[in-house]
């Protein structure tokens, strides 16, 4: 039977790139809105007083007082074998990766452990609002499996990968260019949209992987013309001297993935904060993506997306959270950084324009901005009612705003998980905040 249901709130949504269409031109808000979900998609939307006029009869109505209603948010970077190891002290991405990442990385060849944090990390990404994520997972072939079966179990649309590294790291985190091969294409065989699950192949970074190794991941992508590609980029500069030394052959970083195929417009490389002049034209060319990672680049001291610039390029940008080198779950936190990251190059961030990042920006990153990103009509029903008033300081704060921009700047700056009231995926509730009230 055709299920109803209709949302009467505040409801704000992105349209379009405040760089391209304008600010105005860019979103859609209604003080007092409803959006109606038929079936896990998204029906009408528009001001309560007319949608109330035409809503079928049958539907349920449920309102929400001092709330937003939002598109749920997008995260283009993500790693969920990392959980347990957030928050880990004191040093920069290569003695990181060799001190805490892999040594966390390596209890992956537990399916059991696995497929527990897995169950942790999609519960966490939806307290956050984060209801599309694109995820790597381990060497594990399990690992991935796990992942899947969790997100599919939710309905979430995720994209995720098994990482492909065959040298440089220890013996027990790799595999080799035939095996991550055979995984990765049978993982795409069983995953690659069922439901609404999508493969991402994931080779770590050009350090980890042979030339052999990368070959491999280039005629995966090339067997399969719909899969992702995964992979970080110009993170570090100790990193990219690194990879200079090991390929001395090619012209730099970029260049070691576009030699095997890598780049395309379904191929986002997570930091890209080093890029040179010609690099940034060829992300451009090729349709390439970025996944600018606020918290981690801050927190791996990495460096600074300077992203007017790189946009200037015509490169898409989403925005990723990156944990465990990212130190929060959540996109608000995220903007917030990314903000100041701006700020310290003496750029404006507006929060249309962060809106737009975490969600259609980051849906169109993905190549998926025809079926989420917004609550259009026809969309998978992926939204958030957000919680405005959700601690005593954003309350008293909220209390002083003036317009719809300090609002949404003042929800970004102060709000975190504590703001998801509650999570939609495709149009059933799968979190909600205050589990006693109602
Ligand atoms: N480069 C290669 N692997 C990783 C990783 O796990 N995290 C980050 N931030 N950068 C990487
Ligand atoms: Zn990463």
């Amino acid at each position: 039977m055709t299920q109803v249901t209709a949302y009467r709130a505040a409801i704000l949504h992105s349209l379009g790139d405040p760089a391209q269409v304008g600010l105005e031109a860019s979103y859609d808000y209604y003080e007092d809105g409803i959006l109606v979900v038929t079936d896990g998609h998204i029906s009408d939307i528009g001001p309560a007083e007319s949608v109330l006029a035409r809503l079928p009869v049958e539907a349920e109505l449920k309102r929400f007082e001092h709330k937003l209603i939002t598109a749920g948010f997008i995260d283009t970077h993500i790693h969920f074998p990392q959980t347990e190891m957030i928050a880990s002290y004191g040093e920069q991405l290569l003695d990181w990766l060799n001190n805490y990442t892999f040594p966390e990385e390596g209890k992956f060849a537990d399916p059991a452990h696995a497929q527990r944090v897995a169950s942790f990390f999609l519960d966490e990404l939806l307290r956050n609002g984060t209801t599309t994520a694109m995820v790597f997972g381990t060497v594990h072939k399990a690992s991935v499996e796990a992942f899947f079966a969790e997100s599919d179990k939710r309905n979430m649309r995720m994209i995720a990968g098994k990482v492909m590294m065959d040298r440089h790291a220890p013996e027990y985190l790799l595999d080799t260019p035939e095996s991550s091969y055979i995984d990765s294409k049978d993982l795409i065989e069983r995953w690659h949209k069922k439901g609404r699950q999508l493969y991402a192949v994931t080779p770590r970074f050009a350090p980890t992987s042979t030339a052999e190794q990368l070959g491999m991941a280039g005629r995966l992508l090339a067997e399969y013309d719909d899969v992702y590609l995964q992979t970080h980029l110009s993170e570090n500069k100790q990193e990219i001297a690194w990879v200079k030394e090991l390929f001395p052959e090619r012209a730099g970083y970029l260049d070691v993935y576009d030699h095997f195929g890598l780049l395309g417009d379904r191929s986002v490389f997570a930091h890209a904060v080093h890029l040179e002049q010609a690099e940034c034209e060829r992300m451009g060319a090729t349709d390439s993506v970025i996944s600018f990672c606020p918290t981690s680049n801050l927190f791996l001291g990495s460096g600074l997306l300077d992203l007017p610039e790189v946009e200037s390029h015509q490169i898409r940008v989403g925005l990723g959270t990156d944990v465990g080198g990212g130190t929060s779950f959540s996109m608000l936190r995220t903007i917030s950084e990314a903000y100041k990251i701006q700020q310290l190059q003496q750029h404006k961030l507006h929060p249309l324009k962060a809106l737009y990042l975490a969600t259609l920006g980051g849906a169109r990153a993905l190549s998926l901005d025809d079926k989420i990103g917004n609550l259009a009509i026809g969309k998978e029903a992926d939204f958030l009612i957000l919680d405005l008033h959700a601690t005593p300081l954003m309350h008293t704060r909220m209390n002083n705003t003036h317009h719809l921009f300090e609002l949404l700047f003042v929800l970004m700056m102060l709000g975190d998980d504590r703001a998801i009231a509650e999570t939609y995926i495709a149009g059933n509730r799968q979190y909600r905040r205050d589990k006693d009230s109602e």
